[in-house]
């Protein structure tokens, strides 16, 4: 059983914040530290913080909606190969346990910060076969040819998508290194996938879906996690299979 060796305060000043303005106070030698929700930098070098807020505090169920949502297709479709899966944003390993415990056994997390490696090896170093740290939009040559050379046929992102965090440049990179007819399965935040949403998500997926390169199986709204003030974060979880590999013209627009 872990212990918590860290002491938290949730400010009073966070009601209506944008999720990736929200803030904490950890306290650390009888100070306050403040701690943004999304410097995960910071929080997974303190062991169980992430899990205590997001998890525990927060609520969180992401990773367990879309691997349940992914793991129900693969047995519908009945398909027989075993998930090689690609993680896309992987932080300290909670979606690769989830995997793990549906019987999912090769899995590559990719995460662009050291500390989510250090943090995954930490935690969970069973869940990854191999875990990168790298910029999928600007990736080390090393890095292409171990991609390259994994017969992927699933890509999964849990809780990475928009808010500065993983570009839609990113995720289309990382689409195209699994196989046609793998499995795609990822969460965004409900307002990313509507007409006007500035990140790029929306425009890309409905592109995608419409160019016959990803095909939409499910589709499933749920509450992501609260918020800090208490409101419920809406999200989509989606689930599809890869047609083909989105075109270079398409990479060329979202650079
Ligand atoms: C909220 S965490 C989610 C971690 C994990 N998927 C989970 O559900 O517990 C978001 C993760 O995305 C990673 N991330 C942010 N931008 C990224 C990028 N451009 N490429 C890869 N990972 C990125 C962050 O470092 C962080 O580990």
């Amino acid at each position: 059983m872990s212990v918590k060796t860290f002491t938290l305060v949730i400010p009073n000043d966070i009601n209506g914040l944008a999720q990736n303005e929200e803030y904490c106070l950890l306290v650390c030698d009888n100070r306050y530290r403040k701690i943004r929700l999304h410097d995960y930098h910071e929080i997974y070098q303190i062991p169980g913080l992430y899990e205590y807020l997001f998890y525990d505090l927060l609520e969180c169920k992401s990773p367990e909606v879309v691997t349940q949502a992914l793991i129900e297709q693969v047995k519908q479709s009945q398909a027989s190969s075993d998930l090689i899966v690609l993680e896309l944003g992987a932080g300290n390993g909670i979606v690769a346990e989830a995997l793990t415990n549906n019987g999912v056994e090769t899995i590559v997390g990719i995460d662009i910060i050291e500390e989510a490696a250090q943090a995954a090896l930490r935690d969970r170093s069973h869940v990854y076969q191999d875990y990168l740290v790298e910029d999928l939009t600007n990736l080390s040559s090393e890095a292409r040819e171990k991609l390259k050379a994994t017969p992927f046929n699933c890509l999964i992102s849990v809780a990475a998508l928009g808010f500065g965090d993983i570009p839609p440049l990113a995720f289309a990179s990382a689409f195209n290194y699994v196989n046609d007819e793998g499995w795609v399965a990822f969460n965004i935040k409900s307002d990313f996938l509507t007409d006007r949403e500035p990140s790029g998500f929306s425009q890309l997926i409905h592109r995608m879906e419409n160019a016959g390169i990803l095909d939409v199986h499910v589709k499933q709204a749920y509450q992501h996690r609260l918020a800090l003030d208490g409101r419920s974060l809406q999200y989509v979880s989606i689930v599809g299979t890869k047609q083909t590999s989105i075109p270079q013209s398409m990479f060329e627009e979202l650079s």
